[in-house]
Order: structure tokens, then C-alpha cells, then sequence
């Protein structure tokens, strides 16, 4: 049964797909089998991966019911890493799924079909708090929270717990928070310094030890569609999500005994 993370913060550009690709692939190349959910209509972690989003196959189609996951799910450049596309199409459901019945499970119930066959499933959300991250924090078991390190981002972290707390109340009650990530880091910065002391005194417990520096590679790496650890495996940023990686580990053990060399 695989574990499910969704990768949540409302607010923009801080390093949630970055997260998502790379801790997935990092997984995988550890010989985890792991499949990616690209829930943003931006499909920015389906072009990260390099697939053409597709206005056939893609995860829009599953939310609204017209096919099942098993028909839209695609392998990757990445072995052991599967991908579950999105498409900008998915900015429909936004509109469309607060007419339909239990509009808040929709995701929670196709994952039950193939949970079964990873290890780990993450959810790559979009920069919003609107039904489609309400579907992902239903149907995750943890969410893992990339924040970067500037003035707003504790403000923005207290109305996630918030958001959290609701949806543990009222649709999914075992979501727990998995941990929060400083993203892009960049050591020069005094400010990022001051804010990161800030978020480890405000949530403590949660923040991962791991801290993800600030790297050109990992930049790059999407533009040709790959993960950074498939780019250029010596650099800083493939160092810092394996770390990442070994840290989610230890925090999350595998729950059944799928692992691809087994
Ligand atoms: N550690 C890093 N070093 C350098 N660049 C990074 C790093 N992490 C992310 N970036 C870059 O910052 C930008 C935003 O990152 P990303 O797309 O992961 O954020 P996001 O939270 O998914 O954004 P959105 O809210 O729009 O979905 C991207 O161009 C990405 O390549
Ligand atoms: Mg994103």
C-alpha cells in the first residue's frame, strides 16, 4: 500500500513541483516504485518529466470521470518512476466539480485502484487552496509543505495548517502534516538566514533537516525534461534530494515489500 504525500502550498513558485520531481525521482532511482500525480493545470511536472501533456490522457479526464488512472498512467524517463499527466484542460474542474457528489473524494477513490502497486504516490498540487488541493489533502496520508525562505512565508504556513486542520475535520481524518521544506535556499541572503531560524523556532518539529540550496542545475534540469538526479547526478542540488530522500525514508518506511530489486 503506498504511501500517499501530497505537495502543498497555496502560495506560488516555491519549489513544490521542483519537490515533486526530484524526491519522486530520487525514490525511484533508490529502487522504490513511485508514481507522481501532476495536479496542477499547469502541468509543469509533466513537462519536467518530459511528456507532451495530452489532452486525451491525462489526470482532468479521471477527475471527471470519463477514465479510470490505470488508462492514463505513463512511464517515465526515470525508471520506477510512473507519472499520472495533467493538461490545462484540469482548470475545468475547478468549475465543474463543486456541482458534483462527493467532489472532494474524487481523487481519494481513483487512488484506490492502483495504491496497491507503489510504494510511494505523490501528489504535485497547484498554488491554490480550491478543490484540487482539497482533493489531494482528502486523499493523502501526509503532506509535505516546500516554503522558501522570504518575508510572507510564515503568514502563508499558519493558513495551511489552518486548511489542514479543516480537512482532517472534515473529510479525511489521518492526514498529518509530513514536514516542511526550506526550498531555494540561498545561503548569501542574511534574510534567508533570519526567516529560516524564524520557521524552525515557529513549527520545529516539522522542518526537515534536509535544506534545498539554491542550484543552477536544478534550473536547468526540467527544460530537458529531466530530473535533476538524471542530468547531472555529481551536482549539489542531485546531492541535496538524495538526502531529502534518505530523510523522507526515515520518516516515512515503506509499507509493503513491492521494492523493485525484491
Ligand atoms: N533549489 C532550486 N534552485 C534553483 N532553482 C529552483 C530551485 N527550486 C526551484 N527552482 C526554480 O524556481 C521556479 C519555481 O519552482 P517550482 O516550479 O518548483 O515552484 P512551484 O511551487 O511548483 O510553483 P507553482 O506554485 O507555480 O506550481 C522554477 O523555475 C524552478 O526551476
Ligand atoms: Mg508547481
Amino acid at each position: 500500500m503506498g504511501h500517499i504525500t501530497a505537495i502543498a502550498n497555496q502560495k506560488g513558485g516555491v519549489g513544490k513541483t521542483t519537490t515533486a520531481i526530484n524526491l519522486s525521482a530520487a525514490l525511484a532511482i533508490l529502487e522504490y516504485r513511485v508514481l507522481l500525480i501532476d495536479l496542477d493545470p499547469q502541468a509543469n511536472a509533466t513537462s519536467g518529466l518530459g511528456i507532451t501533456p495530452s489532452s486525451e490522457a491525462n489526470i482532468y479526464r479521471c477527475i471527471s470521470g470519463q477514465k479510470q488512472l490505470t488508462d492514463i498512467l505513463c512511464s517515465t524517463n526515470t525508471p520506477n518512476l510512473d507519472l499520472a499527466p495533467s493538461h490545462i484542460d484540469l482548470v475545468g474542474a475547478e468549475i465543474e466539480l463543486p456541482d458534483v457528489e462527493e467532489r472532494e473524494y474524487r481523487l481519494a477513490r481513483l487512488l484506490e485502484d492502483v495504491r496497491e502497486r507503489y510504494d510511494y504516490i505523490f501528489i504535485d498540487c497547484s498554488p491554490s487552496l480550491g478543490i484540487l488541493t482539497v482533493n489531494a489533502l482528502t486523499a493523502a496520508d501526509r503532506v509535505l509543505i516546500p516554503i522558501q525562505c522570504e518575508i510572507f512565508a510564515l503568514e502563508g504556513l499558519s493558513k495551511l495548517f489552518h486548511t489542514i486542520e479543516i480537512i482532517r475535520n472534515a473529510y479525511n481524518p489521518h492526514l498529518e502534516v509530513d514536514g516542511v521544506l526550506l526550498s531555494m535556499y540561498d545561503k548569501r541572503l542574511r534574510l534567508a538566514k533570519m526567516i529560516s531560524e524564524k520557521i524552525r523556532s515557529g513549527v520545529k518539529e516539522y522542518v526537515y533537516e534536509t535544506v534545498i540550496y539554491r542550484n543552477s542545475k536544478i534550473t536547468e534540469a526540467p527544460s530537458l525534461g529531466q530530473p535533476v538526479l538524471m542530468y547531472d547526478a555529481a551536482c549539489r542540488g542531485s546531492d541535496n534530494f538524495l538526502q531529502l530522500a534518505g530523510e523522507f525514508l526515515r520518516r516515512n518506511p515503506v509499507k509493503s515489500a513491492t521494492m523493485v530489486s525484491q
